[in-house]
């Protein structure tokens, strides 16, 4: 088991067909059994090992988008341990976009399953320190690769004959799906399709509330707050209380900068963190999803 470098987050790697090792990374993360994992690959050939089938919208996907932060869940192959997919008839896989990782994964003649580098319900690590922080002593070796260049985990797709369904928003946008691929559903009612998406996750340990942050500094008047904003300062908090997530207003910059600044947030002398909704466009769609889960439930 290690930990590796991807564009989105860092990983908690293990051989994705060796069930033994695949515990391990469930055992580290106190990670429940039933969360699947992704299946990474180092070239797209490699797929046709996991998978049972590749409908043409996966297939056009994986030509426009692989490598890069984008999984797709299909039918699975059976050589695929059920550990891995937690008993579901489905596997994730994705092609990172990190050449560190792309060439280890080309020396290797099996996948990499491996969820986010951190504990269970906590932060996702876009920093090798992060990972050292949390699970240091869990993690015999981590592969440095510098910081994630997109900070936010992967966009799953679910690809199901001709239907596709948007699992988790993520590092690929929305609209560059649907302009290949047409109109992607969100998943019915309250079944857990992807059993992560979880409402508490990706949770600090101080309470975070999520919202305009007019309203959010009023309703926290009498409190040390911290402040996560997207793009302003905010007047008459302490400037050491606050991080902005990009000044320019761009949604990439916020997209890295989001789980650092989360976790420096938590860390100081504050009694709350006040988050901004960013707009619900592009990765500001992925981005307040994370910040709504990391957030204090209304
Ligand atoms: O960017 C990423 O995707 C990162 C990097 C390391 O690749 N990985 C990551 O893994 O975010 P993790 O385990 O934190 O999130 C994987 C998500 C979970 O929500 C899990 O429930 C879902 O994928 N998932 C995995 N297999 C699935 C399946 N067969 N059907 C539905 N959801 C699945
Ligand atoms: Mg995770």
């Amino acid at each position: 088991m290690v930990a590796i470098p991807t564009e989105t987050v860092y990983g908690l790697a293990a051989n994705g067909f060796n069930a033994l090792a695949v515990a391990k990374i469930f055992e580290a993360k106190n990670r429940p059994s039933f969360n699947p994992l992704i299946l990474h690959i180092g070239n797209k050939a490699t797929l046709d090992n996991l998978v049972a089938e590749v409908p043409e919208k996966a297939q056009q996907l994986i030509d426009a988008f692989w490598p890069g932060p984008l999984t797709l869940v299909l039918p699975k192959a059976n050589q695929v341990p059920d550990i891995v997919t937690a008993g579901k008839a489905t596997v994730a896989v994705r092609m990172p976009n990190h050449e560190l990782t792309l060439s280890l994964l080309n020396s290797l003649d099996f996948p990499l399953a491996a969820p986010s580098a951190n504990p269970s319900g906590y932060i996702s690590p876009t920093k090798p320190e992060h990972v050292a922080e949390q699970l240091g002593d869990k993690v015999p070796y981590i592969l440095d690769g510098g910081p994630c260049s997109v900070g936010l985990e992967s966009t799953i797709v679910k690809i199901d004959g001709d239907r596709a369904i948007l699992l988790r928003p993520g590092g690929l946008e929305r609209e560059r799906i649907e302009a290949l691929i047409g109109p992607v559903e969100l998943p019915q009612g309250n079944s857990i399709e992807a059993p992560g998406m979880m409402s508490s996750h990706y949770a600090p340990k101080k309470p975070v509330y999520f919202g305009t942050l007019a309203t959010l500094l009023q309703e926290h008047a009498g409190e040390t707050v911290g402040v996560l904003s997207f793009n302003k300062a905010v007047e008459g908090i302490p400037g050491e209380h606050q991080r902005i997530l990009s000044p320019t207003g761009n949604l990439q910059e916020a997209a890295t900068n989001v789980f650092q600044y989360l976790r420096e947030l938590d860390s100081l002398p504050v009694d709350v963190v006040l988050a901004e909704q960013l707009p619900e466009k592009g990765l500001g769609i992925a981005i307040n999803d994370r910040l709504t889960r990391a957030a204090v439930k209304p």
